[in-house]
């Protein structure tokens, strides 16, 4: 008997653990608002489990999850917990005003880690596993076990701690292929035997979580998909430990396009795909490489005289899916300067952003000013434009940008006056000196703040083609204890967007450092 009830022969079960996992990439920390805006889009792209956080690890990841738990309807509500009874509790804690909570608990397996990380020997790591699994399920009917490591677990005894969550009520079985050292023939294989050799597995969903290190995460996914598993876990853009997990979007997408030999399809509402992808990129920082598959720039442009030649006499020359499908944006023009608040709050719509009156009435002189420097605005600059709404949205106990001026060149010490509101309201101006423009920036905000941070990455990226491009700045600093933050902020002026963005990292890192004590996962 299958469960829950998404499960039926034809439908993969997709599990997002963009939240969890996702947010374990390094580099990557998101205040609790921004998880929820990413549960919310996750909510709307339609994935049948959410995994919100791992709620023992640290007071914002119960927080984040609690909401999540309690505001989004819809999706199954997860959170994770090693197989100790504090973890579980904490996970019923948070998770328990869901409207379909699940508990997935997990612990190590393999040789290697039960010797060097656990310290115990199988008969202890089973016995913690059922215990884990029986006081889950005496709080939730929905329960996850994942033996750690799998891939590397001797199988007749991964067939024996399978059999023994089962019967201790696990629901959903995970596979997890954590430092992704399988491929897809092995790891096809490792499932048909789950399914062969585990007595009770028509009791639970046979799930899987493949890593990326050797690029075969999706692939492993498919594979195992091909072999009889019903629920397929990772992260929008590949995010994840390491290499990241599998990229969702490549599985759904895979299973959609090639129907014909998988079988089976997703709940997903593949358009919600784009705005679900660049939202994960904009609020985690991480920019998305331009040949990614499904989601990456150049994924749908055609750049050689022949294809081009051939795609426009008939387009599935050259194509296999079509953009539209998953939501991905072109480089239409869609307004200019003479465009009104109608044709704004309307093209908006179409971007997948509902804006309130006040909301459109706040935007659009913002909106004006860009379309005044720029004589097309694109669908790429409107994201850019709310991205940077959003970042300053909430600016309660924040620090706000307010002006810039620099003086640089090889002939002056680079020297820049910034104006910060800060969070209570009164604004304060302050002039350094630094090795360069963006230093003298940074500078002077650390004055200001009275904190200073080491700057560890800075990128540009131009949100679109021309002179009078957005740019988009990537700041990542790193506090006194090794933390990072990452910022980001879009202007035409990349000094401008550097401030912003450097501003925007600190606020994360007041958000973000008294909850910064995370039990990472795999740790
Ligand atoms: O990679 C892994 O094994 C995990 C587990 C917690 C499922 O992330
Ligand atoms: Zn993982």
């Amino acid at each position: 008997m299958a469960h829950p009830d998404v499960v039926t022969n034809d439908k993969v079960i997709i599990f997002d653990t963009t939240l969890r996992d996702g947010e374990q990439s390094a580099g990557a920390g998101l205040t609790p608002d921004e998880k929820f805006r990413i549960a919310r889009q996750l909510q709307k792209l339609g994935v049948d489990v959410i995994e919100a956080g791992f709620a023992a690890s640290s007071p914002g990841d119960f927080e984040a999850v609690q909401r999540i738990a309690r505001e989004i309807k819809g999706p199954i509500i997860c959170s994770l917990a090693r197989a100790v009874p504090g973890d579980i509790d904490a996970a019923w804690e948070a998770i328990k005003d869901a409207e379909r909570p699940r508990i997935h608990t997990f612990l190590s397996t393999s040789e290697i880690h039960m010797a060097h990380q656990m310290r115990k020997g199988a008969e202890d790591i089973l016995g913690m596993a059922v215990d884990a699994v029986t006081r889950a399920k005496s709080y939730c009917d929905d329960v996850e076990f994942s033996p750690m490591d799998a891939t590397r677990t001797d199988p007749e005894w991964l067939y024996r701690l399978v059999e023994a969550v089962i019967d201790a009520g696990a629901t959903t079985v995970n596979i997890p292929d954590t430092v992704g050292y399988s491929n897809p023939e092995e790891f096809g294989a490792l499932i048909k035997g789950v399914f062969e050799n585990v007595p009770n597995i028509d009791k639970a969903t046979v799930s899987v979580h493949c890593h990326n290190d050797l690029g075969l995460a999706a692939a492993n996914s498919l594979a195992a998909v091909e072999n009889g598993a019903r629920q397929v876990e990772g992260c929008i853009n590949g995010l994840g430990e390491r290499a990241g997990n599998a990229s969702l979007e490549e599985v759904i997408m895979a299973l959609e396009t090639r129907h014909d030999h998988y079988g089976v399809k997703s709940n997903v509402n593949t358009r919600e795909i784009g705005p679900s992808s660049r939202m994960v990129a904009d609020l985690f920082g991480f920019a998305i490489q331009p040949n990614k598959a499904i989601v990456g720039q150049n994924a749908f442009r055609h750049g050689s005289g022949i294809h081009q030649d051939a795609y426009i006499k008939e387009r599935t020359t050259f194509e296999i899916m079509e953009p539209d499908s998953v939501g991905w944006r072109g480089e239409a023009l869609v307004l200019g300067k003479l465009s009104g608040r109608a044709g704004l709050r309307s093209r908006l719509k179409d971007l997948g952003f509902e804006l309130s009156d006040q909301d459109l009435a706040d935007l659009f002189p913002v909106y004006k000013e860009l379309a005044d420097q720029k004589r097309e605005v694109t669908d790429f600059d409107l994201q850019s434009l709310m991205s940077e709404q959003h970042r300053f949205s909430d600016t309660d106990g924040q620090y706000r940008y307010e002006s810039v001026r620099v003086e640089c060149g090889d002939m002056v010490t680079p020297t820049a006056t910034i104006t910060v509101r800060l969070p209570d309201g009164e604004s304060r101006t302050v002039t350094s000196q630094g090795t360069g423009p963006v230093d003298a920036v940074c500078k002077a905000v650390d004055e200001i703040v009275g904190h200073a941070c080491n700057l560890t990455e800075f990128a540009v990226a131009s949100v679109t083609d021309g002179i009078d491009a957005i740019g988009e700045v990537t700041i990542r600093v790193e506090d006194a204890d090794g933390h990072i933050y990452a910022g980001r902020g879009g202007d035409n002026d990349i000094i401008v967007a550097s401030a912003k963005a450097y501003i925007n990292a600190i606020n994360r890192m007041l958000v973000l450092s008294p909850a910064r004590d995370h039990i990472r996962a795999s740790e």
